[in-house]
């Protein structure tokens, strides 16, 4: 009897068949003429289509990339699925910066920051009945600098066309609200905020009365329905139901409130991160009107000034890192399984929480943040009214940035950040900004009372922060006032000032035993995979410290945050090495203990061994390809969560050694111990040796009870012989969008890894799918990344494969759709070669699935 939720809301995916052209020049928006342009698919970041350049607009902050202006146009028909409903929606998960939208050459109007979702009814304007539109975007980067890390341009993140009825849900206009989670039930107040747009407009106050249903139905992770409720509403005229971003109803809105109660719920935490779908259905007289998923789960997040963070009422210590939003070689546009890859290594580290910083992220990442089970702190801003300086290079240009927009465009920014992202369960905490000067400002505080009253009006629960870097700075430290507006005090690297070096957070915490104490950001060990810096350097960057003073210096802090419950936990800059913020000749931060490849340099085996103590592991460093005089004492470092280590080289044994962490300590009586004691070495988190250099094989070993249970070999390796390919994801959808992820890595005759080897890697792929970009994790490339070779940078690489389509006479691409690629070829195998140098490259095969 009723329609089908399909054909009340359609939601399809509007990357592909799109045109770029990079200019200035006004491109006429309604004209379908792309002769000056050339056929890109989206999301699409042309920053990184041209070589990084020293004298760049964007500076070292933003990595020496390109910007500019740029136009994107599409022409299409629309599906008919999608105007089943009647109404048509443009939505655009994002674009840097300054977007101008024209449909038919009808201005929709223009959305700034770069980071939050816009969307426009273009219903009225489209031709319909396979009349050709057009859709011109024109996006604006050029007033640089204007961030302090690579921003990327262009529209960066998914374009969706929608399909909906008159009364729909309102964009987010479903919150799952978690008033009470416990094991025993969870408690929910759900909104459903509904909406009517009609053209002409109605005047709904004039009062034509409609019977609204609007129904529930929760379902478990298992699939298993979990509640069904209905509300019924006789609605008369318009409702206001307050301000609401991206809202555009000219007609009746209306919110509808339901109070559901769910027994023996599975909560999400991070071992388990259990997700519930709720589904929406909204009637009209008894008709479907709409239907809309909602992604979910339930979660209790609490911060405490003496447990520090408590996850469903169990302590829990924040591990984790922060990251930017770039993806390495594609830039901004970042395929969610580029995230994938990286999240799931930074998991085995032992991560449990990600810092968005410093703007809202990709809400494909937030997805995979709840099912990867990775809470979440994200942030709205890192710029209020206060200009921040982003000069990093040679080029000394007046910065710019979210400042000059800050007045307009904040409350709707923020309001968006927050209904976006309020049903996620991974987000434990909401950040109002990065370092804001505000904090140090007499007036500062009005600020950041305000934007928490935003963060409060549209979610109670969720605790409120901002990271500061000037607690205890002098002359000018953050305001009393300004850290009384934060539930949750964010401290970035507490151990910066001179007073600060010994006693950390605790001065504080004498001075404020009330307040909840959070490391929103602290020093992590940076520095490039595969280089050891044995001295200090001359123009030492925070990550160019040799590589056996980092860990001690970052250990003491750690030490003292993994061991002091009123530290809620620690957010360490950065889990991967970002573009931008850099110092020419670098294009990237080398902060992370992944590269921008995703490649784990030595720092993630360090945080592994605190982190993932419950899993033995060895890990040494420096690798034995090094150019030093035989004979030289070298430091070894071991790196484990074993009770004790023993290092050889060649057999011989340099001795076993333990540190131990957390300290021990007796129990029940003088004199006895849970475990036995070892003798210890080191009051730092990792081991060392001095040994004299000799090529050959040097081993760790790792005991427990006595027992070896890890080891680690590493090998002087000879010439590169062969080449090594692993894949990420071995499937891939035919749908011309879909990625898979090449490493390669380079191997002598006996399957050592050539450490040293940067033999030149040329990807081909035999099949439907074609190289999009590679990487090396070199942060001193300087050529364009979008391209199919690149040196290996100590030994590996990384190529971006994306499946294709077809190119037709006139050279435009025509990506193959699903349908298209299963009705024509059925399942299709491509595989990936390298050429190295005279060596031949295994070939991985790739299935396309349609
Ligand atoms: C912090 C800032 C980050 C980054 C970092 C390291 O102060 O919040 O965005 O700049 O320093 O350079």
């Amino acid at each position: 009897m009723y329609l089908t939720a399909k054909k009340v809301r359609q939601r399809e995916n509007f990357n592909l068949n799109w045109f770029f052209y990079h200019g200035e020049e006004d491109r006429r928006p309604g004209e379908s003429d792309t002769a000056a342009y050339k056929p890109v698919k989206l999301p699409h970041d042309w920053s990184l289509e041209y070589p990084f350049d020293e004298h760049a607009a964007s500076c070292g902050s933003g990595g020496y990339a390109e910007t500019g202006i740029g136009w994107y146009r599409k022409c299409f028909q629309v599906n008919p699925d999608v105007l089943i409903g009647g109404r048509v929606v443009l939505q655009f998960d994002g674009a840097y910066m300054l977007t101008q939208v024209w449909i038919n050459g009808h201005y929709l109007g223009r959305h700034v920051y770069g980071y939050t979702p816009f969307e426009w009814d273009i219903t009225e304007l489209l031709y319909r009945d396979g009349g050709e539109n057009v859709v011109d975007v024109r996006v604006d980067n050029s007033a640089q600098p204007s961030s302090r890390w690579y921003s990327g341009s262009g529209i960066t993140r998914d374009v969706w066309i929608c399909g909906v009825r008159d009364l729909h849900v309102a964009p987010y206009g479903v919150w799952v609200h978690n008033l009470e989670v416990t094991k025993e039930k969870v408690r929910l107040a759900v909104e459903t905020l509904v909406c009517e747009q009609s053209t002409p407009v109605r005047d709904n106050s004039a009062g034509t009365v409609k019977s609204i249903t609007v129904g529930t139905s929760i379902y478990g992770p298992g699939g298993k329905l979990c509640i069904q409720e209905q509300i019924k509403e006789e609605i008369n005229g318009i409702q206001e139901a307050g301000r609401r971003s991206g809202e555009n109803c000219s007609g009746l809105v209306h919110t509808f409130h339901q109070e559901l109660e769910l027994s023996s719920p599975t909560l999400w935490n991070v071992d388990n991160p259990a997700l519930y779908e709720v589904i929406t259905r909204v009637y009209a007289d008894g008709v479907l009107q709409d239907e809309v998923h909602t992604v979910t789960g339930f979660q209790n997040a609490r911060f405490d000034s003496k447990q520090g963070f408590l996850l469903n009422s169990v302590r829990v210590k924040l591990n984790g890192v922060c990251i930017h939003h770039d993806g390495g070689c594609v830039g901004a546009a970042v395929h969610p399984q580029i995230w994938e890859r990286r999240l799931e290594k930074l998991k085995k580290m032992g991560v449990n929480a990600v810092r968005m910083s410093h703007n809202p992220p990709d809400p494909a990442l937030l997805d995979l943040c709840d099912r990867l089970g990775l809470m979440v702190m994200d942030e709205a801003f890192d710029e209020w009214r206060i200009l921040k300086g982003k000069e990093l290079g040679s080029n000394t240009h007046e910065s710019r940035g979210y400042s000059e927009w800050f007045d307009n465009c904040h409350e709707e920014d923020i309001r968006t950040m927050l209904l976006r992202d309020r049903n996620h369960p991974s987000i434990i905490i909401w950040s109002i900004g990065n370092e804001v000067p505000e904090q140090t400002v007499p007036e500062g505080y009005l600020t950041a009372r305000h934007l928490k009253s935003i963060c409060k009006e549209l979610d109670p629960e969720r605790a409120v922060t901002q990271a500061n870097d000037q607690v205890c700075a002098e002359p000018h430290a953050a305001t009393e006032e300004f850290l009384n507006e934060l539930d949750v005090v964010g401290y970035n690297y507490v151990d910066r000032w001179r007073t600060r070096q010994e006693t950390l957070y605790d001065d504080d915490k004498r001075a404020y035993p009330n307040r909840c104490v959070l490391g929103t950001e602290n020093s992590g060990l940076g520095g490039i995979r595969g280089e050891y810096l044995m001295t200090l350097q001359e123009r030492a960057g925070w990550w160019k410290r040799p590589y056996y003073s980092a860990p001690v210096e970052i250990g003491r802090l750690l030490r003292f945050t993994m061991t002091h419950d009123y530290v809620a936990g620690d957010f360490m800059w950065t889990g991967i090495d970002y573009l931008g913020e850099a110092h020419w000749p670098l294009h990237s931060s080398c902060a992370g203990v992944l590269d921008t490849c995703g490649f784990e340099k030595d720092s993630f085996y360090f945080y592994q061994s605190i982190w993932k103590r419950s899993e033995p592991m060895v890990h040494l460093l420096p690798h034995w390809n090094l150019n030093v005089k035989e004979g030289s004492i070298l430091q070894v470092l071991g790196y484990t969560s074993c009770n004790s280590a023993e290092l050889f080289l060649n057999g011989k044994s340099y001795g076993r050694k333990a540190y131990t962490y957390p300290a021990y300590g007796m129990t029940e009586k003088y004199g006895h111990y849970d475990k036995n004691p070892t003798p210890i070495n080191t009051n730092d988190l990792f081991l060392s040796w001095d040994v004299p250099y000799e090529p050959g094989c040097i081993e760790l070993v790792g005991y427990v009870d006595d027992k070896e249970a890890a080891r680690h070999v590493v090998k002087t390796a000879g010439a590169p012989a062969a080449v090594r390919l692993s894949c990420y994801r071995q499937q891939m959808k035919g749908d011309g969008l879909d990625i898979a992820q090449i490493e390669a890595e380079l191997l002598d005759s006996q399957g050592n890894l050539c450490v040293q080897a940067d033999t030149e890697l040329i990807f081909t792929v035999d099949g439907p799918a074609c190289v999009i970009a590679v990487d090396n994790g070199n942060p001193e490339e300087m050529e364009s990344m979008k391209k199919n070779h690149i040196h290996a940078f100590h030994g590996r690489a990384l190529a971006i494969i994306q499946s294709s389509g077809e190119t037709d006479e006139a050279g435009l691409v025509r990506c193959s759709t699903a349908e298209k690629c299963s009705a024509q070829t059925g399942t299709k195998q491509c595989t990936v070669r390298v050429r190295a140098e005279g060596l031949t490259g295994d070939g991985i095969p790739i299935i396309i699935v349609s």
